[in-house]
């Protein structure tokens, strides 16, 4: 059918026509946006799961809901060679910007005044801007310590309360935030715990890896209590069904019983797999309904993108001796294996493949659900790695 209605949008980050199965995840985050508003305590949340389950168009509603209620939201990606204190003042230098006007409250000048100190730490000039405010008279300022714990304090805390004085919240989003440095994220959980101690007017959500938690308690050690952790994951039948036939219905178009059956039995309930699938069954159809044929060659198709990027793109990462590692792994047969075993298939010691699992782990192809253990991050991985017969 027609290329430009096609409503499926495989893809990172891509918004899908609807958000399926997320409801309870997407309530808890409203209600502590409500909660913090009341002057109530609510934990921060943390999402993660394994690519492609939808943690990134989760993490844009978390942002959607908080902009309706107008907070001060900042949301970035961790890693790319930026720093948290890079990310985070340049976000919310252009956020903050937005409440520069005259008459601005105390305590917004004063934030304005925190953010342009913990800015001077790599930007120099920084001190200088002042979105075109004088804040020479103004209290603030101080966040330029280089300690990133204390000046992380200085400027959530007085962001937060310039919020409050709006009668609204600062949220600050994190997404792969496995790409975070320890230190960075044990000043993350510090920030987050004193926030609720304190009863500032703040909300973090990190997403990432499910090797994020793991990360985060070795970062610090009280964040089991201190997050709402929420494992995203593939859908359950009856929304891995509506997840694949709504878009087409929204087009007026419906699909066989079996050919959608056929579909999400392929894709295993991967929101990604069924994006994809779905669009390449929407291009092999030339009617309504969607049938078992056109299901049969969309997820052909589907599977030959898929192996052509999404997967292809993590197989052509990895170094030829990483591979070998990688298809020790896939030769377990399941999704993760214990380090040792994978060294004795390769007949090596497990020390010497050390720096092979690291490499693979920061080229986030494989994480480490437990210590002793490796696991892909992409489910299917190992039928991909299977598939391949010519490397
Ligand atoms: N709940 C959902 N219902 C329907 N489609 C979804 C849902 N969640 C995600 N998708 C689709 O799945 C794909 C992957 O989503 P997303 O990029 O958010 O995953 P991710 O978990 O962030 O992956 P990665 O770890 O690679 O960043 C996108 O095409 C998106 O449209
Ligand atoms: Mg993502």
């Amino acid at each position: 059918m027609e290329h430009g209605t096609n409503p499926y949008s495989p893809g990172a980050g891509r918004k899908p026509t609807e958000l399926v199965g997320r409801d309870q995840t997407l309530d808890r985050w409203k209600s502590s946006l409500q909660r913090i508003e009341n002057g109530r305590d609510a934990r921060s949340f943390c999402l993660y799961g394994l690519r492609g389950v939808g943690k990134t168009v989760l993490l844009a509603e978390f942002s959607r809901e908080a902009k309706k209620h107008e907070w001060i939201v900042v949301k970035f990606e961790a890693g790319a060679g930026q720093t948290l204190r890079e990310r985070l003042s340049l976000e919310l230098h252009q956020v903050l910007a937005d409440f520069a006007r005259p008459g601005a409250k105390e305590r917004m000048l004063k934030a304005f005044k925190t953010l342009a100190s913990f800015k001077t730490t790599f930007d120099p000039n920084s001190g200088n801007f002042s979105f075109g405010i004088d804040l020479s008279d103004q209290p603030g300022g101080g966040a330029d310590s280089g300690n990133l714990e204390s000046d992380m304090f200085k400027l959530v805390h007085d962001v937060s309360s310039a919020a409050q004085d709006l009668g609204l919240g600062f949220t600050l989003l994190v997404d792969e935030a496995q790409d975070l440095e320890e230190e960075e994220l044990a000043v993350l959980a510090a920030v987050t715990h004193r926030a609720g101690q304190e009863g500032w007017a703040f909300l973090a959500a990190v997403a990432g890896l499910p090797s994020l938690p793991r990360l985060f308690s070795e970062a610090k050690s009280y964040t089991e209590r201190l997050f709402d952790y929420h494992e995203i994951r593939e859908l359950p039948l009856e929304d891995a069904r509506l997840a694949l036939t709504s878009p087409a219905a929204s087009e007026g178009i419906g699909w066989e019983d079996s050919a959608r059956d056929y579909v999400i039995n392929a894709a295993s309930g991967y929101p990604y797999y069924i994006q994809q699938f779905g669009h390449d069954s929407w291009i092999a159809a030339d009617s309504d309904p969607i049938s078992l044929q056109d299901a049969q060659q969309g997820v052909e198709f589907g599977q030959r993108e898929l192996d052509g990027g999404f997967f292809r793109s993590r197989w052509d990462r990895a170094t030829t001796k990483e591979k070998e590692y990688l298809r020790a792994v896939a030769a377990e047969g399941n999704n993760s294996a214990m380090s040792s075993e994978v060294a004795s298939r390769m007949g090596r010691k497990i020390e010497s493949l050390g720096p092979a699992r690291a490499n693979l782990i920061s080229k986030g192809i494989i994480y480490a659900p437990e210590h002793g253990v490796v696991a892909f991050t992409v489910p299917g991985m190992v039928e991909f790695i299977n598939r391949q017969t010519d490397e």
